[in-house]
């Protein structure tokens, strides 16, 4: 199995996303298991412009797809920023959501053309979107559930801890559960 750990959290060494990536990837990765770390923020993917798309071949885009098509397993650390992902994260997706690659337009409407990939999203939130008010302002999940689902990945499993910027006592508890809830993976 190829496991693809994609990072985002701009804070390399007190990441919440960061440290829920990595105990995410120890606990599902097997002995003879394969672990590709493209660390988002330290090696940045440069913003797609109009030369990269209308390039008929961009180097970095291509390795991108060729690390995604080859993960069996992905494993994303996601931190809301400003009600959505990193930018960081986005220049990636924007890089692999490609027409006639990873999905393709057809009469019925558009069809994704990855398929029998697993994802965990590790998401640090400063406030809570679960539940309650705020939950119409989260673009962080939400997008990232729809657009892999646009290019076919619709098995999504999110390892969440959120209200980390609440006081310590909710950050500690949200820690905690996230934790659990990687123990509970298979
Ligand atoms: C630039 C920036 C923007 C943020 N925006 C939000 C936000 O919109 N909503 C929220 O609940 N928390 C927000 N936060 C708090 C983060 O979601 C929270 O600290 C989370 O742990 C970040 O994950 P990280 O530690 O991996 O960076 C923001 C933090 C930063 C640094």
């Amino acid at each position: 199995m190829n496991i693809l750990h994609l990072d985002s959290g701009l804070f390399v060494d007190q990441s919440v996303s960061r440290k829920l990536s990595k105990q995410i990837v120890e606990r599902v990765k097997g002995d003879t298991d394969t672990v590709v770390y493209r660390d988002l923020v330290t090696n940045a993917v440069p913003h797609l412009d109009a030369a990269t798309l209308l390039a008929e071949e961009n180097p970095l885009t291509e390795e991108l797809l060729a690390e995604l098509f080859a993960a069996d397993v992905l494993v994303i650390g996601a931190p809301m920023y400003n009600f959505t992902i990193p930018t960081q994260l986005k220049a990636w997706f924007d890089r692999v959501l490609k027409a006639g690659t990873t999905f393709k337009y057809t009469e019925q409407g558009p069809e994704g053309l990855l398929k029998g990939k697993k994802v965990y999203i590790a998401s640090g939130r400063g406030g809570i979107y679960s539940e309650g008010a705020a939950a119409a302002m989260d673009h962080q999940e939400s997008y990232l559930r729809n657009a892999l689902a646009f290019i076919g990945i619709t098995d999504v499993t999110v390892i969440r801890a959120e209200g980390v910027n609440l006081g310590e006592e909710p950050r500690q508890q949200a820690l905690q559960a996230a934790d659990e809830a990687i123990a509970e993976l298979a």
